[in-house]
């Protein structure tokens, strides 16, 4: 027998049953998919339901019977009027999407020339598929260029990684996978806090990070635990989650509301579960309080409120809150220490400070109404990456100069301190905030050490979401 019949018949066997990769000698066309070793994701083409006649090449869980996609390649660039598109492996070892004219929709960018007979990408059971080399290099990966949707041990670069930010990007419609204004990823400004913007406004951010590496979260019903992490790869900061072994299917995802949502695979409602949902309360959204206000998530019904020392500044919270005692420049000033808070944004991060010189930083600048303080000693990889000669500086001292918005304060003992500029009259009036917060952080300190989990009754602790 000569080798062409073999390879023909090889390729035939190959293309009538689902496999998990494509090779530059089979290529996937309408109709066809591939199905991760496990069977749990499938990659193909599909049209979104009620959607006009466009086509996409996505990625979804293939067992699960509501279809949902966590990935989408031509996103932008549809494949018009049912026309029949093609997915190839090129000679260059890219990923080539075409429509039934030729025209390439969508391709990856490797161009690499040199021989790579073998090359193929592969769909894995983690929902990442990946262009392989031979020799078992990898080239390209989904996971590098996600949707609106981040899988477990998928990593998210919270600094700019070669002046790109990488960002979830939301679909425009629940049957629209074009890009929509929501997006969500780490803050350029200071790589220290994740933000959900619209366009170029935010719309929900997360607390400064303090350098807390882990955040569990916990759903006590099902028994799973999740895992949120903040790892160095290389000197650059990601976040990524992880979930325990034998978990349901879990996924987060940016929604075309612009709400990011944690979501697990419920099997007995056949329905995808959010345990975590931001923003949410609606007070929770960017600047909403005002300056000097902060979204009160400890009531049973969050609203604004003003921080301590501080009235509303009108009828509502449009304009925030204005000082009850105005300060006087250097003197008789001194810090209210409010416990739980998640940090207002707008911060000045001063480098290599003690506790000590960070209260100083403050006090000694008229225009500064308050601080906060941590060490980021367990992200020891941040500190590293950010040294200048000498020591690794592991501080993350923040000053705030001027109005403070977008202030929180917790449910459930997360947050940190934040240390507000008071007149000194007015700091020995107010200890409200200190009586309701107290009791609870007492009792997490005795738990701390391990999970939070275990304590709580609710369905879910958020703890570090914030
Ligand atoms: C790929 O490489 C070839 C030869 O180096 C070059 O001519 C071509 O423009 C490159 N294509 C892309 C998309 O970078
Ligand atoms: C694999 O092959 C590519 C191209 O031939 C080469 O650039 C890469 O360094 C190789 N990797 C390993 C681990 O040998
Ligand atoms: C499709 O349209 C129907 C009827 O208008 C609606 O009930 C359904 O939610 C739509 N589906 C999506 C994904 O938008
Ligand atoms: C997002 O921005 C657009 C345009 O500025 C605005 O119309 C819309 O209401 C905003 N969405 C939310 C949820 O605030
Ligand atoms: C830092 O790590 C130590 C030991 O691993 C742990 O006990 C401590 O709680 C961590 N601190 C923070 C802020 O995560
Ligand atoms: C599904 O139902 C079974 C049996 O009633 C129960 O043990 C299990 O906890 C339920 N799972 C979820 C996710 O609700
Ligand atoms: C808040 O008060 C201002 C001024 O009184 C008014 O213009 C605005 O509509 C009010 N906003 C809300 C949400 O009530
Ligand atoms: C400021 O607070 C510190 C610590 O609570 C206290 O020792 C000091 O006397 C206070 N200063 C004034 C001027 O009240
Ligand atoms: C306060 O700090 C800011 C930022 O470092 C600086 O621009 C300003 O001049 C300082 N003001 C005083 C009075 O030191
Ligand atoms: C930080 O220090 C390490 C070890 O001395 C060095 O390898 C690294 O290049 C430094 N990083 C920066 C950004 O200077
Ligand atoms: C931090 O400041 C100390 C002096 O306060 C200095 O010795 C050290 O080199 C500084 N470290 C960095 C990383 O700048």
């Amino acid at each position: 027998m000569t080798p062409l019949p073999v390879f023909v018949l090889l390729s035939l066997v190959c293309l009538c049953k689902s496999d998990d990769r494509l090779t530059p000698e089979k290529s996937l066309n309408a109709g066809d998919k591939l199905v991760s070793s496990g069977g749990i994701f499938a990659l193909g083409f599909f049209t979104p339901a009620n959607s006009t006649a466009d086509t996409y090449i996505g990625i979804w869980y293939n067992k699960i019977p509501e279809r949902t996609y966590v990935w989408v390649a031509n996103r932008d660039k549809p494949i018009k009027n049912g026309s029949p598109g093609k997915l190839a492996m090129s000679s260059n070892s890219d990923l080539v999407l075409s429509d039934s004219q030729g025209r390439t929709l969508w391709t990856t960018t490797n161009n690499f020339t040199s021989a790579t007979t073998g090359t193929a990408a592969i769909l894995f059971d983690s929902g990442n598929l990946v262009i392989r080399l031979p020799n078992g290099t990898d080239i390209w990966q989904s996971f590098h260029y996600p949707t609106d949707t981040a899988l477990p041990d998928m990593v998210l670069p919270l600094s700019t990684n070669d002046g790109i930010l990488m960002r979830l990007i939301a679909w425009r419609a629940p049957d629209d996978p074009a890009s929509s204004d929501y997006s969500m990823g780490g803050d350029s400004s200071s790589d220290l806090q994740v933000v959900i913007w619209n366009g170029t406004r935010p719309y929900w951010r997360r607390s400064a990070w303090d350098g807390s590496l882990v955040s569990a979260l916990y759903q006590s019903n099902t028994g799973f635990i999740v895992t949120e992490t903040i790892v160095d790869r290389g000197g650059e900061l990601y976040m990524t989650f992880t979930v325990s072994e034998g978990s349901p299917s879990m996924r987060m995802t940016l929604d075309y509301k612009g709400t990011s949502k944690f979501l697990v695979w419920n099997s007995n409602s056949s329905s995808w579960e959010a345990f975590i949902e931001q923003p949410s309360p609606i007070c929770e959204r960017y600047a909403y309080c005002g300056p000097f206000g902060y979204c009160d998530a400890a009531e049973t019904v969050p609203k604004c409120n003003c921080l301590s020392g501080f009235e509303p500044d009108g009828v509502n919270f449009s304009r925030g809150c204005r000082r009850k005692e105005d300060l006087k420049c250097g003197i008789d000033n001194n810090f209210s220490t409010l416990r739980g808070m998640k940090t207002p944004d707008k911060f000045l991060y001063v480098r290599n400070r003690s506790f000590d010189q960070c209260t100083e930083e403050c006090r000694r600048n008229c225009s500064c109404s308050a601080y906060a303080y941590a060490n980021l000693r367990n992200g020891s990889a941040y500190a590293n990456l950010k040294n200048g000669s000498g020591a690794a500086d592991q501080s993350r001292c923040l000053i705030w100069l001027g109005g403070l918005v977008d202030t929180g304060e917790f449910r459930d003992g997360g947050g940190e301190n934040l240390y507000l500029r008071l007149a000194s009259s007015t700091v020995d009036k107010e200890s409200k905030v200190l009586k309701i917060i107290l009791p609870i952080v007492a009792s997490l300190l005795i738990l701390a050490s391990i999970c939070l989990v275990w304590i709580c009754k609710s369905r879910v602790i958020p703890v570090g979401v914030r």
